[in-house]
């Protein structure tokens, strides 16, 4: 008997996952890549964490799209093909597709199955006119786009300050394959996070409820469940730090006690205090930012900014 192709699929996504952990454990700094984060769980805690009173860069951005949808839709034209990066809920998308009335079609690109499903089964109800073509994909990996958007003007969406997920040269390569993938005159408008206080900057990452908490050792019980690994979740915490050197928050899972863990049949040994990194988030001024997209052939041809200075909205054009 053959196996059916989800099953194919999971055991990718599994294989991908057991070597991102079993390496990353191995190492003298011990690290696992974000991506892993966003399990189903994961996912559902992140989505709790973009509605917690102090996460900011939620809201703020929506308040962004809101104000400034019109200005974004007489920039993107008539006919444009939305590319989301990452789409999740696709929360945002709902805002900007209300605005750009002209949208022919919207491709969300997201890592997770069951959020693709879901996102495009609503927005399938409440934009019955868009074509919808879900790729289901990582999409810092390779990607290619449906043919059917071909002809159509591009117009990428990358909300979330997600580039401030990646480390700086890789962003610029991230942005720099966005350009070609969505081609020579197309567009990007992405979110990028200021660099602020960090007295607004940390309770953003380390809330009072715990959900961030959560929502990192979540990869914990993950690792579990999926790769045989015997964590002792009440032996880590989340922790969160603001690095000035380099103006961003840097996330780890730190180790409690002296202690060994299995993951598949492996061993490894973590000392009392010593932590695995899983995210960083760089902040940004708006020079910073026009700065990282020009390397990577954008140019920032406008940029909004809310009221009270926490979040940017950059509308980019291929330079
Ligand atoms: N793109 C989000 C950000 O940098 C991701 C994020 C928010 C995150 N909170 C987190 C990642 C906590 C890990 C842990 O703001």
């Amino acid at each position: 008997m053959t196996a059916g192709v989800s099953e194919i699929e999971t055991q990718l996504v599994t294989d991908e996952f057991a070597e991102a952990v079993l390496n990353g454990l191995a190492q003298p700094r011990k690290s696992i890549p974000c991506r892993f984060l966003y399990d189903a769980r994961g996912s559902e805690l992140f989505e709790e964490i973009t509605r917690l009173d102090e996460y900011y860069p939620t809201r703020t951005e929506i308040g962004l799209l809101k104000d400034h949808g019109a200005e974004v839709a007489d920039r993107a034209g008539a006919g444009c093909a939305v590319v989301e990066f990452g789409s999740g809920s696709s929360r945002k998308t709902h805002i900007l597709l209300e605005a750009l009335t002209g949208a022919s079609a919207y491709v969300p690109i997201d890592i997770d199955d069951a959020a693709l499903t879901d996102a495009a089964s609503r927005l399938r109800a409440d934009f019955p006119r868009l074509d919808l073509h879900p790729v289901h994909a990582d999409f810092s990996q390779d990607i290619r786009l449906p043919k059917e958007i071909e002809a159509a003007p591009k117009l990428g969406f990358f909300p979330g300050s997600t580039i401030g997920n990646f480390d700086l040269d890789d962003a610029v390569g991230f942005l720099s394959d966005a350009g070609d993938l969505l081609g020579p005159e197309s567009d990007l408008l992405i979110g990028a996070d200021l660099q602020k206080d960090r007295d607004i900057l940390l309770p953003a990452y380390d809330d009072a409820r715990g959900v961030t908490a959560e929502f990192t050792l979540n990869l914990l019980h993950r690792i579990n469940r999926e790769l045989d690994g015997n964590f002792d979740i009440s032996r880590f915490a989340h922790k969160a730090i603001y690095n000035d050197d380099v103006g961003r928050i840097e996330i780890y899972i730190e180790s409690l006690a002296d202690q060994d863990v299995r993951v598949l049949g492996r061993m490894f040994h973590l000392k009392s205090g010593e932590c695995i990194h899983v995210e960083n988030s760089h902040k940004f001024t708006v020079p910073q930012f026009k700065a990282l997209a020009q390397r990577a052939g954008w140019a920032s041809e406008q940029v909004w900014i809310d009221d009270n200075d926490l979040f940017s909205m950059h509308y980019l054009t291929r330079s």
